[in-house]
C-alpha cells in the first residue's frame, strides 16, 4: 500500500479529529482517524482483502467550514487542494482507494441520497475503476450482501445530532451484519465518530455517539471485539472459545 499517501493527508486527518471532540468531555484524548484507517488499511493489504463496503457516503466538496458545504456544485470540489475537503467527515472512500488503489480493491460506496453518491463520483472520479456507487438504505444493502463477503466495513451513517435516530439506525445495520455474517472471518469493521463530543455538547450522555446500541449489540450477541480504540473503533471477530475455555 501507498502508506506514503496517507501520510501526505495525515495533517488533515489529524486536526479534523481533534477539534471534532474534547478529552475534557469525553474522558481523555483519542487517537486520530489517521491511526484507524492505517490500521485497517494495513490488515486489508496482508490478508490480501479485495472488498470495502463504505455505509454513508462522502457527501461535500468542500469541509463545513467553506462556503458550500453539501452544495451539489461540483465546481467546489478542488482535487488539488486536500486542505478544503470534508475531512470532518473523514473523506473515507477516497482515502481507501488513494492508499489501496495499486491492490484493486472493490470499494462500494452506499447512501439513501442520491444528490451525495453523484458528490462521491465527482470526489472520488480518479479512482472510479474502483468503485461500485450505490443509492440504497445501508440496512438493506446489507442484507443483500453474500455471507463472509466483505473485508472492511466502514459505519458512517446518519448526523451527530440529534443522535438517536443515527443510533438506532446504526444498531440496525450492526444486526444485519450479523444476521447475514457479512464480514469475512478476519475482516474488520471500522466505526466512526465514536469520541465526537457533538452529542454530548448538546445533552447526551452516553460517550459512544452513534455507537450506543450497536457497539454493546457487536460485542455482545456480534460476537466481536474492540482490536483498536480511538476517535474510530476497529472491531475484528472475537477469538473463537477452545475446549479449554469450558473448564
Ligand atoms: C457523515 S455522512 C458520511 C461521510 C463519509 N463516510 C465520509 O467519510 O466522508 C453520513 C451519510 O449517511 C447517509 N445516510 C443517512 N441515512 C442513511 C441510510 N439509512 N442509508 C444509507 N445512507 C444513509 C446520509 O445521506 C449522509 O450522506
Amino acid at each position: 500500500m501507498s502508506l506514503e499517501v496517507l501520510d501526505r493527508y495525515r495533517p488533515f486527518l489529524d486536526e479534523h479529529t481533534r477539534v471534532a471532540t474534547d478529552p475534557q468531555l469525553m474522558g481523555g484524548p483519542a487517537a486520530s482517524r489517521y491511526e484507524t484507517m492505517r490500521f485497517c488499511f494495513e490488515h486489508f493489504l496482508e490478508r490480501g482483502g479485495r472488498t470495502i463496503v463504505e455505509l454513508g457516503t462522502i457527501r461535500s466538496f468542500v469541509h463545513g467550514g467553506l462556503p458550500g458545504c453539501n452544495s451539489d456544485d461540483p465546481s467546489l470540489f478542488d482535487p488539488k487542494r486536500p486542505d478544503t475537503w470534508d475531512w470532518g467527515a473523514g473523506c473515507f472512500s477516497l482515502m481507501a482507494a488513494a492508499c489501496l488503489a495499486e491492490a484493486g480493491p472493490r470499494i462500494h460506496t452506499v447512501d439513501i441520497v442520491p444528490a451525495h453518491i453523484e458528490r462521491c463520483r465527482v470526489i472520488t472520479a480518479e479512482y472510479a475503476e474502483l468503485f461500485e456507487y450505490h443509492v440504497a438504505d445501508s440496512v438493506e444493502f446489507l442484507r443483500s450482501l453474500q455471507a463472509g463477503s466483505v473485508d472492511l466495513v466502514y459505519l458512517d451513517t446518519g448526523d451527530m445530532w440529534p443522535i438517536e435516530p443515527s443510533a438506532r439506525h446504526q444498531l440496525r445495520e450492526a444486526k444485519a451484519i450479523k444476521r447475514a455474517r457479512v464480514v469475512a472471518d478476519d475482516g474488520l469493521i471500522l466505526i466512526d465518530d465514536v469520541r465526537n463530543a457533538t452529542p454530548v455538547r448538546n445533552g447526551e450522555t452516553s460517550l459512544l455517539g452513534k455507537s450506543k446500541y450497536s457497539l454493546p449489540y457487536l460485542t455482545g450477541r456480534g460476537r466481536f471485539e474492540v482490536v483498536l480504540g480511538g476517535y474510530q473503533l476497529v472491531l475484528g471477530r472475537r477469538a473463537r472459545r477452545t475446549a479449554s475455555d469450558h473448564y
